[in-house]
């Protein structure tokens, strides 16, 4: 791959690349795929307030997030099935992390498995995905999995109790290969055992109930993703989460709901300053970045943007989404007349009409 010179040049070389049923199964959303469009609204529903001339010094990107040090505000997401993309799946974007300072959140229905995915590159692969599904020893032989193979933290997908409609992958009559999101098991039953409710529920949703008693059994601090109301959210710290992902995981699972960018103020004012947010769906910028910290997140979450890094080029194509965002972010803060990102706020930003 020449190297690309903009994110948007990254996505259009992995569509470009990818067969028609992968590329809708990573570009699609839910139903009307209203929310996915919503999710892309939301960010040009906010402009920046530029503030010249204040003499500050060259901002920093860097920061830290559940104790672990990133060199920009952006984690990769947990997205399975990677290996549709690449061969090397989320091997290539552990690695890709490391070269860029940050950190993955690795999935479990990933084609490789956890540990291979966290020695690959010790460190960056700092995160492991969990579904709350299947049986409670599958779910707590996970956890210990991720425990024993040095990850930092956790990330509770709570928003799959099945999965969402997902009409493009219904028109191609498409659905992910066994080997591309079972990597984690040893057999497809073993797989099916743990994930099958994704495809027909026949148990009952899970409670926070139910997720706090299993996962005090873990030291790991984790992040409940797919939190999209102050209900949820002061449900999820009373469970027991570190930090929560305000997430409706990219548009994919519930349509007709808001932006995940939308419910987030009301969340960090009713959760305070001390519990660590993360955002995801719908970032594809730098800018993107930049408001949602504004709006309150600590750090931003790249789902098909890191995967359309990793479908362009492997490794190289995720170190360079990676690159351009760091760029991007830094440049948006100098020209914002922000020394970093802990001076951004609500101020940085006004409401307009989107164009
Ligand atoms: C191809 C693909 C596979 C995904 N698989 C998972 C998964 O297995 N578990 C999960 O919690 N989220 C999964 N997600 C959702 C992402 O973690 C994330 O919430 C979403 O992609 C964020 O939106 P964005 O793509 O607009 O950045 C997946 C997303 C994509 C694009």
């Amino acid at each position: 791959m020449d190297t690309p010179a903009t994110l948007d040049e990254i996505r259009e070389a992995a569509l470009a690349r990818l067969p028609v049923p992968a590329r809708d199964f990573l570009e699609g959303g839910a139903g009307a795929e209203t929310t996915l469009r919503r999710n892309r609204r939301a960010f040009q529903r906010w402009a920046f307030v530029p503030r010249v001339m204040n003499g500050l010094p060259a901002p920093t990107t860097a920061t830290r997030f559940l104790g672990v040090d990133l060199a920009l505000p952006v984690l990769t997401a947990p997205f399975g099935a990677d290996g549709l993309f690449h061969p090397d799946g989320q091997i290539a974007v552990a690695r890709a992390n490391a070269a860029a300072g940050t950190a993955s959140i690795v999935p479990e229905a990933g084609t490789h498995p956890l540990e291979k995915v966290a020695t690959a590159v010790p460190g960056s692969a700092a995160f492991g995905q969990i579904h709350p599904l299947g049986t409670d020893d599958g779910f707590l032989d996970m956890v210990r999995r991720y425990e024993d193979a040095g990850y930092r933290g956790l990330c509770v997908t709570c928003d799959v109790p099945i999965g969402g409609w997902r009409e493009r992958n219904l028109r191609n009559r498409y659905l992910p290969d066994y080997a591309l999101f079972g990597g984690n098991y040893a057999t497809i039953e073993q797989a099916l055992g743990q994930l099958g409710q994704l495809l027909a529920p026949e148990a009952p949703v899970w409670s926070w109930h139910k997720l706090a008693t299993l996962l005090a059994r873990s030291a790991l601090p984790w992040i409940a993703k797919g939190i999209m109301t102050v209900d949820d959210a002061h449900a999820a710290v009373g469970a027991g989460a570190s930090a929560l992902l305000v997430s409706n995981h990219g548009g994919r699972q519930l349509d007709d709901q808001r932006a995940s960018l939308d419910a987030l103020p009301e969340i960090r004012a009713a959760v305070g300053p001390d519990v660590p947010i993360a955002l995801d769906s719908g970032v594809r910028r730098g800018t993107d970045v930049v408001k949602a910290i504004a709006l309150g997140a600590d750090v931003v979450v790249i789902g098909r943007l890191a995967a359309y890094g990793l479908a362009a080029g492997g490794e190289d194509g995720v170190v360079r989404v990676l690159e351009l965002l760091r760029t991007e972010i830094s440049t948006t803060l100098t020209l914002l007349g922000c020394g970093g990102l802990t001076d951004l706020n609500r101020d940085a930003l006004v409401r307009v009409d989107a164009d």
